[in-house]
């Protein structure tokens, strides 16, 4: 089967593009425009000479950017950062120039290779149409995904989560063999949860411009099964926990910040509740709603492990060694959701079993922030605009 893969250079999406290439004969094709979260050294095994594609001219590089941060206020205006950016994500690596049509290219490297990855924005219908002919299935995590991002600035959410999505879904109008559409939403289009555990069927009831924007698209992309016949089926996964987390969520933030002994900021009282997944099992989940989906259908996938953000901390505190005096409640993030919750009756249905031991992977993936520091070390050292966002959002708080 031919999978195409967009975000894979993200935290879920190279999680699964690993998972998938160990446990099955799979190709891929990854889409992924590199923004400040796509990382190439997440899948840099996968990678060589000949399958990472990256356009030939400055002009056709700067068009992968462009749609991306040129409103951010934190961001040089005119896209010159994010190219810049874009260059320094490929130091290190020898990409190979899209010289010929697009379509011929990836189809010559899959015969000898397993995975292609493009760097390309899923903006560019011209690309997802190359790349969606050749493919069985589509996995579309590309996204925005950090919701103070969203708070400081929605603009990039509204292209790529938006715009960007309905490019892939009106791609996928144009072609016949694609078998599945599997559309990565999130729990947290359903709002927050108070006293009771969503089911898909509940009113969608987003709460910040990001879980709105997806939550535009998760409707969108069923819209597009009943509209258009595009075999869909809508993933709505809980908060995802693991490796290669970029690090500006609440694990890697609060594990680099202790291991640094720097003060760990928290968002107000710290007693918001999340539901955590862990990312390989996200992708297992997926792997059955490849399988097993049903088209049309939505389906939750839910840890069923709800903790409070300040017990996330504490354990972080408790593994890396350091004092609770490094805790700092700072302001909160307006329109916080208090809780996530769903029931994912409806994927066990399916034969879906989760059965791991959340304590176990928590230690885990604490560990391996530890244990990884080159990797974290290498993207706080080198993205300008990273500090300029940590600062610019925390200065507020
Ligand atoms: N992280 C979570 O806890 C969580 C939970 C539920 C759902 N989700 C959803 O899962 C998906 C993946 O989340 P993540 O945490 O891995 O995100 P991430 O921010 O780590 O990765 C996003 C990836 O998408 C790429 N990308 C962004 N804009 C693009 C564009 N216009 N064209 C091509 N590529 C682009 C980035 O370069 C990056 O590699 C998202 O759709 C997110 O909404 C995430």
């Amino acid at each position: 089967m031919i999978l195409l893969v967009t975000g894979g250079a993200g935290f879920i999406g190279s999680n699964f593009v690993k998972h998938r290439l160990q446990t099955t004969d799979d190709k891929m094709i990854i889409l992924d425009s590199l923004t400040y979260a796509g990382v190439l050294d997440n899948l840099k095994e996968y990678l060589n000479d000949s399958n990472l594609l990256i356009p030939k001219t400055q002009d056709d590089l700067l068009s992968v950017t462009k749609q991306i941060g040129e409103r951010l206020s934190y961001a040089v205006p005119d896209g010159s950062a994010e190219l810049k950016r874009l260059t320094s994500k490929l130091e290190g690596f020898n990409p190979n120039y899209v010289e010929s049509d697009l379509y011929d290219m990836v189809k010559d490297i899959l015969k000898k290779d397993k995975v292609v990855f493009v760097v390309a924005n899923i903006i560019d219908s011209k690309t997802d149409q190359a790349l969606m002919r050749l493919s069985d299935v589509v996995v579309h995590f590309a996204a925005e995904s950090h919701v103070d991002r969203s708070i400081f600035d929605a603009d990039a959410f509204i292209k790529t989560n938006v715009y960007g999505t309905y490019t892939l879904l009106e791609a996928a109008k144009n072609v016949s063999n694609l078998k599945k559409f599997i559309h990565i939403s999130t729990d947290e289009v359903y709002g927050h949860a108070i006293g009771k555990s969503f089911k898909e069927a509940d009113p969608l009831n987003p709460r910040n411009p990001y879980s709105s924007a997806k939550a535009a698209v998760d409707r969108m992309a069923y819209a597009y099964h009943q509209t258009y016949g595009i075999p869909i089926v809508i993933a709505r996964p809980s908060n995802n926990f693991g490796s290669n987390q970029y690090p500006e969520k609440l694990i890697p933030v609060m594990t680099i910040k202790a291991l640094k002994n720097e003060p760990l900021p928290v968002y107000g009282d710290g007693r918001q509740e999340r539901d955590w997944l862990y990312v390989e099992d996200t992708a297992r989940a997926i792997d059955l709603l490849i399988k097993s989906g049903k088209i049309g259908e939505a389906y939750n996938i839910a840890g069923n492990n709800e903790r409070e953000n300040i017990s996330i901390v504490r354990k972080i505190l408790e593994i890396t060694g350091r004092s609770e005096k490094l805790i700092d409640h700072v302001k909160d993030r307006p329109g916080h959701d208090v809780r996530y919750s769903i029931d994912d009756s409806k994927i066990k249905d399916l034969g879906w079993v989760q059965d791991r031991d959340f304590d176990k992977q928590f230690e885990y993936t604490v560990n391996w922030y530890i244990q990884n520091q080159n990797w974290w070390e290498k993207i706080l050292n080198k993205d300008q605009e990273y500090k300029a966002f940590m600062k610019a959002w925390y200065e507020e708080r």
